[in-house]
């Protein structure tokens, strides 16, 4: 699969890392409006650099991975699409639903695979959980995400970034919405003391959000964006009206619990920032676009749970995400 790079940061470099350790072909060409950033990448993957997008189309690519700010994610896949070439986008899908509808639309119009990076929907312990939870009725979603968070330039711009909510908390939010089913109304809250003095878009480093959904669940997501002074924990834990269930994320995947009188206990060692990399390449191989772990649509209804958490930081209202409220599973 000939593969082109949109953007050179961090993200960008940990895919370009996967594509290595999956002993797929390294990325052909490069671009980045930061040229050095661009070159530096380059020359790590022996690739080409591109000096923008028009410029990278002439490589006769079949995918894309873009890793731009998530501000700019729209505007770098629309013509990518247009020109036949599958995206691997980096999540959040945008920062505006606007942003993730005409993506959506697009991508059903191409027919080509197009996969959004919530890497934890690559973590094998959740499909244990999902069977688990077949037949059971979720009654409590309970989500912490104390994170490190390396600050980015563009964290402070609302053009480019949807902050707290979207670039660390859309990861808890997404899963939510994986396992509780549609969202019914969504309420958020800041913290008043800063823990790592980062003024990210939102302007809190500490929320709780806490969402009804239309199954009868509620659920509650606390975030910190820490700083490395702090431990941090990713977790989640679901109970049912059959079970207690705790899955820890990242940096190790576990899922234990208790259901029916039984320990559940099941560990994965498969990288899931990987995992989700080579089933987008085996879809873009087979020409299968549905058969990714995150579709633009899922990623779509993620980006409308945001939005409505934003909303109710400004209105202090619980907000309604606005989408179909059926499951799309
Ligand atoms: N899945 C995850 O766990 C995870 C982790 C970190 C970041 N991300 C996501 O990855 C994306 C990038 O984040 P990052 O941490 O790599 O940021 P970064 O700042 O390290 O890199 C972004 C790069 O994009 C470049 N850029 C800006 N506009 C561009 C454009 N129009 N075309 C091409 N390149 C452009 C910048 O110059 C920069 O080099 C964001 O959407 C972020 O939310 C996901």
């Amino acid at each position: 699969v000939r593969i082109g790079l949109v953007g050179a940061g961090w993200a960008a470099a940990q895919h370009a890392a996967s594509l290595a350790a999956l002993g797929e072909a390294p990325p052909v060409v490069v671009t980045d409006p930061d040229a050095a950033r661009a070159e530096r990448l380059a020359r790590d993957c022996g690739a080409q650099v591109a000096p923008d997008l028009g410029a990278l189309l002439g490589h006769g690519l079949d995918a894309a991975v873009v890793s731009t700010p998530t501000g700019a994610h729209a505007a770098a896949i629309l013509p990518l699409l247009a020109a036949g070439v599958a995206v691997f986008v980096e999540k959040p899908l945008s920062v505006t639903p606007e942003d993730a509808a005409a993506v959506v639309a697009a991508a059903a119009a191409s027919g080509l695979p197009v996969a959004v990076g919530y890497q934890w929907r690559a973590v094998p312990a959740l499909e244990a959980l999902r069977r688990e939870l077949a037949g059971q009725r979720v009654a409590l979603l309970a989500t912490l995400g104390i994170g490190i968070t390396q600050a980015r330039p563009w964290f402070t711009d609302g053009a480019l970034s949807s902050g707290l909510l979207g670039e660390r908390g859309s990861h808890h939010l997404d899963l939510l919405d994986r396992l509780g089913g549609p969202v019914a109304e969504v309420r958020a809250v800041r913290g008043g003391v800063r823990v790592s003095g980062a003024a990210p878009v939102g302007s809190a480093d500490v929320m709780t959000v806490s969402c009804t959904y239309t199954s009868g669940a509620v659920s509650t997501t606390a975030l910190v964006w820490a700083s490395p002074e702090h431990a941090a924990e990713q977790s989640l834990r679901v109970v049912s009206d059959g079970g207690h269930y705790l899955l820890a994320l990242d940096p190790d995947f576990r899922l234990t619990g208790r259901s029916g009188h039984r320990d559940v206990l099941v560990d994965s060692a498969e990288v899931p920032f990987v995992r989700q990399l080579a089933r987008f390449l085996a879809a873009v191989r087979a020409g299968t676009p549905d058969d990714v772990f995150c579709t633009p649509e899922q990623a779509a209804r993620t980006v409308a749970v945001v939005s409505a958490a934003a909303r109710s930081l400004d209105t202090g209202a619980a907000e309604p995400p606005g989408y179909e409220l059926v499951s799309p599973w």
